[in-house]
C-alpha cells in the first residue's frame, strides 16, 4: 500500500509533487520517488530509498524541471524498500507510479514474452506497466486500450501513468484502491486521498471503482467502469480535511493520546439529541433495523477487532444479544454460518483496510439482515458500501499506532449498546447515556497520571519478552497493549486471558520479568489475584493497572477510583497508551512511523 500525488500544473511541479507525497507518508514510507516530465518530452527520475525527506534532500542536489510529474511513497509488499523498487518505473518512454497489489502470475501466464524480460526491479508494479505498454503505442485511444489491458488484470491498483512522446498528458485508473481528482486555477491533480489535495485545490472528484481518466493539460476524459463517458463528481473540501499541526507535541501519537477528552466530548453531543440516542446518524430506518437484530458479527482487524472483541463482552452481558467477532482476513477465506437476522458490523478507522473490505463484500452473499460500518473516514471505501454508517469524529490520525480512532470506536460501540437498550424499551439505557456522558472526564483523569506511567515506561524491561494479562474486557485491552508495545517499542509483548496462564504462558516466566496486569473487573478481582500471585511465585514483577482494588500487593500499581465497571476498559486504555508512547519515546524510536508498518493497510 503506498501513497500517489500526480499534477499536470502551469507552473513548475517538483515541490507541490513533494508536499504531496509529505501528507501521504501514513501510507507508507520505505522509499519514494518522482518521475517529472518537461515540455520538450525528456523524462527525469528521482528514486531514493527510504522517507520523503531523502526524497527532498536528493532534489535539492538534483534538481527536476517540468510542470507534468508523478510522485510515490511506498510501502513494500514486493521486494525490499530499496532504490530499484522505488517507484516510478520505467519502461519504453513510460513511467507509472502504483498502488496496489497484483496477481503477476497470472499477468505473466496471459504474456509468456513478459515473463522471459530482465526485470529491473522485484515488483508487482513494473511487471504491470510492462503489461500495459504491450499494445500502447499502437493504441489510438488510449483510454479504451488501459481499460481493456486492466480488465484482464488481476489484483487491486490506482495508478498514475505519463508517456515521454505525450509530455502534456497524463493517465489514471483504479480498481480497488482509492484516487482523487483535484482542481485548482494552476491545474489539475491526483492523490491516494483528499487530504492530499487540499492544500493545493478549491475541489475534488473520487474517481469511481473501475474508472479510467486521460488528462491533457487542462481536459479531461473519464469513463466508467462500463466505457461510459463520465463527469467528476466535483466537492468542496470540509474541514476535517485541514493540514493537521503538532501544536508543540514531539509526535502525533502524544497529541492523538491527549486529544481524547476532546474528540469524546464533541461525539457524544453529536451522537445524542435531547438526551436521546440519535439514531438518524446511523441512516434512515435505523430503529427498525436494531428491533429486528438476533445476533451480530463483527469483522476488523488490529485494533479496531480489539474494539470488536470488547463490545462482544458488552452486548451479550447487557442486552442479552449474541456476537461473533472474527479477525476480516480469516473469515474472508472461510465458510461461515449467517444465522437470520444477524447484523454484519465492520469497524475500520481508515475504512480502507483491504482484508475488512473484502470481508464486507464476501459477508455481503451470506445473507445478513444489513451491514453497519464503524468508521472515522467520511470518504472511504468502507464509508461508500454499508448499509448504515455510524461515522466517528476522532478527526485526523496520523500516527501509525490507533489511539483516539480506537477510544472513538469504544464509544460508538457503547453508544450502540444504549441504542439497541433504548429501541428496546430496555431500562438501563439511560443510566448507560449518564456513563457515557461522563466519560471525557474520566479520560482526562487517566491522563493526569501521564508523570508515573512515564516512570514506569522507563524501568519497564522488555526483553527477553514481557506478558500482558487480562480478563473479561480487559483481556482484549491486554491484547490492545501488547500491539502498541509491539508496533512502536519492537518488542515481544505478548497478551494472555488470566485463566491462561497455567496452560502454557507460566513457562515463560523467570525473575526479573515483568507482567502488566489488566483488571477494570471487579467481579473477577479474585481470579486475577490468584493469577498475580501464580506471578510472584515464580519471582517475576507484577505491574498492575486496575480500577478498584483487587485482594494483592502487586510490586507497582495504579489504581484508577472505582466506578461501574462498563466502561473501565475505555479508562485503562489511555494508560496502556501512554506506557507504550513513553516507553518508545526512552528508546529513541520513529514513533509516528514505525518500521515496516502503514497507517491504512490497504494491501492484503
Ligand atoms: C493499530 O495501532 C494498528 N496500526 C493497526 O492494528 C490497525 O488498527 C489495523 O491496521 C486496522 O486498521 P483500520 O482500523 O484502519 O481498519
Amino acid at each position: 500500500m503506498c501513497g500517489i500525488f500526480a499534477a499536470s500544473l502551469q507552473q513548475q511541479v517538483a515541490n507541490q509533487l513533494l508536499s504531496g507525497l509529505e501528507s501521504l507518508e501514513y501510507r507508507g514510507y520505505d522509499s519514494a520517488g518522482m518521475a517529472v516530465l518537461n515540455a520538450a518530452g525528456q523524462l527525469q527520475l528521482v528514486r531514493v530509498a527510504g522517507k520523503v525527506a531523502n526524497l527532498r534532500q536528493r532534489l535539492a542536489e538534483q534538481g527536476v524541471h517540468g510542470q507534468l510529474g508523478i510522485a510515490h511513497t511506498r510501502w513494500a509488499t514486493h521486494g525490499g524498500a530499496t532504490q530499484a523498487n522505488a517507484h516510478p518505473h520505467l519502461y519504453q518512454g513510460l513511467a507509472m507510479v502504483h498502488n496496489g497489489i497484483i496477481e503477476q502470475q497470472a499477468l505473466l501466464a496471459q504474456a509468456p514474452e513478459l515473463a522471459q524480460q530482465p526485470w529491473l526491479s522485484d515488483t508487482d508494479s513494473e511487471r504491470l506497466l510492462r503489461w500495459l505498454a504491450l499494445g500502447w503505442r499502437q493504441a489510438s485511444d488510449k483510454l479504451l486500450y488501459l481499460q481493456q489491458q486492466l480488465a484482464s488484470v488481476q489484483g487491486q491498483y490506482s495508478l498514475v501513468l505519463i508517456d515521454q512522446q505525450q509530455p502534456d498528458c497524463l493517465w489514471a485508473a483504479r480498481s480497488g484502491s482509492p484516487l482523487v481528482l483535484g482542481r485548482s486555477e494552476q491545474g489539475a491533480y491526483l492523490a491516494s486521498d483528499s487530504q492530499a489535495l487540499q492544500p493545493w485545490c478549491h475541489e475534488r472528484a473520487l474517481l469511481d471503482e473501475g474508472a479510467v481518466l486521460q488528462l491533457q493539460g487542462q481536459e479531461w476524459q473519464l469513463r466508467d467502469a462500463q466505457g461510459q463517458q463520465q463527469e467528476p463528481k466535483w466537492q468542496g473540501f470540509s474541514q476535517q480535511q485541514q493540514r493537521v499541526d503538532r501544536n508543540g507535541y514531539a509526535h502525533y501519537m502524544h497529541q492523538e493520546i491527549h486529544q481524547q477528552p476532546e474528540v469524546l466530548a464533541s461525539s457524544w453531543q453529536q451522537l445524542m439529541t435531547n438526551g436521546k440516542p440519535r439514531l438518524e446518524r446511523l441512516g434512515s430506518g435505523a430503529e427498525q433495523l436494531l428491533k429486528q437484530v438476533k445476533e451480530v458479527q463483527i469483522l476488523a482487524c488490529g485494533s479496531s477487532h480489539h474494539a470488536a472483541l470488547i463490545a462482544k463482552y458488552w452486548y451479550e452481558a447487557h442486552l442479552q444479544l449474541p456476537v461473533r467477532v472474527e479477525i476480516a482476513s480469516e473469515y474472508r477465506y472461510r465458510q461461515s454460518v449467517c444465522q437470520a437476522d444477524t447484523l454484519l458490523m465492520v469497524i475500520s478507522q481508515s475504512g480502507e483496510t483491504a482484508d475488512t473490505l473484502a470481508a464486507l463484500r464476501h459477508a455481503r452473499q451470506q445473507g445478513y439482515l444489513a451491514s453497519l460500518g464503524i468508521c472515522n473516514q467520511a470518504e472511504s471505501s468502507l464509508a461508500q458500501e454499508v448499509d448504515y454508517l455510524l461515522l466517528t469524529q476522532a478527526g485526523p490520525e496520523i500516527s501509525v499506532a490507533s489511539t483516539k480512532a480506537l477510544l472513538c470506536q469504544l464509544q460508538a460501540l457503547a453508544w450502540l449498546q444504549l441504542a439497541f437498550a433504548y429501541v428496546r424499551q430496555a431500562p438501563n439505557w439511560q443510566h448507560w447515556a449518564d456513563q457515557l456522558d461522563a466519560l471525557p472526564e474520566s479520560i482526562s483523569h487517566s491522563l493526569s497520571h501521564e508523570q508515573q506511567i512515564r516512570q514506569w515506561a522507563l524501568d519497564l524491561p522488555l526483553l527477553p519478552c514481557c506478558l500482558v494479562l487480562g480478563r473479561g474486557p480487559s483481556y482484549p485491552l491486554a491484547q490492545e497493549a501488547a500491539l502498541k508495545l509491539q508496533e512502536i517499542c519492537y518488542r515481544p509483548v505478548l497478551a494472555f486471558a488470566g485463566g491462561e496462564l497455567k496452560h502454557g504462558p507460566l513457562a515463560l516466566l523467570e525473575p526479573g520479568m515483568v507482567v502488566i496486569v489488566l483488571a477494570g473487573e471487579p467481579h473477577l478481582a479474585n481470579k486475577m489475584a490468584a493469577n498475580i500471585a501464580e506471578v510472584q511465585a515464580r519471582g517475576a514483577e507484577v505491574w498492575l493497572l486496575s480500577e478498584g482494588q483487587l485482594p494483592v500487593i502487586a510490586n507497582r500499581q495504579l489504581n484508577l477510583a472505582e466506578q461501574d465497571p462498563w466502561l473501565a476498559p475505555l479508562r485503562l486504555l489511555p494508560l496502556v497508551q501512554l506506557l507504550a508512547y513513553h516507553r518508545a519515546l526512552s528508546q529513541g524510536e520513529l514513533i509516528d512511523q514505525p518500521r515496516n508498518l502503514a497507517k491504512s493497510v490497504t494491501v492484503e
